[in-house]
């Protein structure tokens, strides 16, 4: 048996992530964490090289239990699927009515709700909870969004927030909602990753290809960019990857890397789960498709040998680089909002009252998409909580609306320079579908009833309508069918 039951917390699961998350919890005060992985070297290995976490370390699940406090606590770190389900069926079978077990990975949302409801049919708590910031977050402090019952939160909350990242002295954890909430919310942090990633990519293609810029002065904008309206930890790190340079070759680091982006997945998760939902993520959508486009050399390296000529790089004023800032800050404003329609969307779906404001504000640090940026999310939600879409918010309206003629001008740059832009194209007309008067929707609505009497609405007035359009073309009104 292992010590007696000394620990208020426990990891299971010790590779780089848990490891780091395991030190984090034992440099709190206040903190004794259990620890135990499946290969005990690990386990061993963490242990002989940290000393003084003063982890109480198990090599059997039994043990781990037996070391932990009522109400038992433990945060399970391993790679999200089967490995998850394991764990979680060996400590319910341990565990009593009370304890809380957490699953910190990146798990499928409709997993976690799947899961919390067999667990606490046990009378365990099962909790749900992103944890962004990657393998140094872990370590200095993550963003955590969990989700699960608020009588688990009232144990876990304070040991979440007692390693969390903290920003104005406000720990970047909250409990986002019941069940699932929390990897939901996760994996719209990861879709907005995306697309904040590939606009900045975007915004760097046209500073090379058109700007005409070396690697090394594209950094230099990226961090005289990273002390405005920008200012974010991925524009922070994109001026360090194209800063670095290759040791092999002396090239540029970003020269020598092969341009295909791979993906574990959560991007996908996030469209497929906002098509659902009926929530346009444009932004999140071109990030996840560019992706997959750079991935496809089989269809790019025939295409390019068909390609005639490439068009003519467009000559450019002296506004084009502050053009492409503003055209990059747009975009973002944008994939923001829809992020945060989907957030709403889903919320409304699943029965979970996720406070948006509360959200912004703990990805303002240890998150991957921590920002500035994200403190005039949390003003507008402040000044309006059922703001119909960020867009709408004076702040926002303004920035979109200053940027909008530079916003305009690049795109069409890009179109004529033969650059591809989809994050910000999409953005673009995104916006412009949002301000039209009238869409080329009516045409669709009469397409589909021609093919298949799938009816339409009128502008004149109420009622649902069909047209005979095999017979005398004459409109009957119809007794009410599919939109
Ligand atoms: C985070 C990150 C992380 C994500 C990796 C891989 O919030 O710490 O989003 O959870 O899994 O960044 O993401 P992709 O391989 O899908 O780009």
């Amino acid at each position: 048996m292992s010590e007696t039951s000394t620990a208020n917390i426990g990891v299971v699961g010790l590779a780089v992530m848990g490891s780091n998350l395991a030190r984090n919890l034992a440099s709190r005060e206040g903190n004794t964490v259990a620890v135990y992985n499946r290969s005990p070297e690990r386990t061993r290995l963490l242990t002989g090289e940290h000393p003084e976490a003063g982890f109480v370390a198990s090599e059997t699940i039994e043990d781990f239990v037996a070391s932990l406090q009522k109400p038992r606590t433990a945060i399970i770190m391993v790679q999200a699927g089967r490995g998850t389900d394991a764990v979680i069926e060996a400590l319910t079978a341990l565990f009593e009515p009370g304890d809380i077990i957490v699953d910190g990975g990146n798990a499928d949302f409709h997993d976690t709700i799947r899961r919390e409801k067999a667990v606490s049919a046990t009378g365990v708590n099962f909790v749900g909870a992103g944890i962004s910031g990657g393998e140094e977050g872990a370590l200095k402090g993550p963003s955590i969004m969990p989700g699960g019952s608020v009588e688990a939160y009232k144990t876990l909350g304070p040991i979440l927030e007692s390693i969390a990242a903290v920003v104005d002295g406000v720990p970047c954890v909250t409990h986002v909602g019941t069940d699932g909430a929390g990897h939901f919310v996760k994996m719209i942090h990861n879709g907005i990753e995306y697309a904040d990633m590939q606009l900045i990519a975007e915004a760097y293609d046209l500073l090379r290809k058109v700007g005409g810029h070396s690697p090394a002065a594209i950094a230099d904008v990226f961090t005289e960019w990273n002390s405005g309206d920008l200012e974010s930890y991925l524009i922070e790190i994109t001026a360090e990857v194209l800063r670095q340079v290759d040791a092999a070759t002396g090239k540029p680091f970003v020269d020598i890397v092969l341009d295909e982006a791979g993906s574990k997945g959560t991007g996908v998760w996030t469209v497929q789960n906002a098509l659902d939902l009926g929530v346009p993520v444009g932004g999140i959508a071109e990030a996840v498709f560019a992706r997959a486009v750079s991935s496809h050399p089989e269809q790019r390296v025939p295409f390019r040998a068909i390609v005639d000529a490439r068009p003519e790089i467009a000559v450019v004023g002296h506004t084009f680089q502050d053009d492409v800032r503003q055209a990059l800050y747009a975009s973002k404003v944008v994939a923001y909002a829809q992020g945060f329609d989907a957030i709403i969307a889903g919320a409304e779906k699943y029965g979970w009252n996720v406070d948006k404001g509360a959200i912004a504000t703990i990805w303002r640090g240890g998150c991957i998409i921590r920002a500035q940026f994200l403190n005039r999310i949390v003003d507008a939600y402040a000044n309006d909580p059922s703001i119909p879409t960020l867009l709408v918010d004076p702040y926002f309206a303004k920035a979109v609306a200053d940027g909008e003629a530079a916003w305009r001008r690049i795109v069409s740059t890009a179109a004529l320079s033969g650059i591809p832009v989809p994050g910000f194209a999409s953005a673009l007309s995104y916006f412009d579908s949002l301000a039209s008067e009238r869409l080329p929707a009516a045409l669709v609505q009469g397409q589909r009833d021609f093919f298949g009497a799938h009816t339409y609405k009128r502008v004149d007035r109420p009622g649902t309508f069909h047209t005979l359009w095999s017979g005398d073309r004459s409109e009957v009104e119809s007794a009410g069918s599919s939109h």
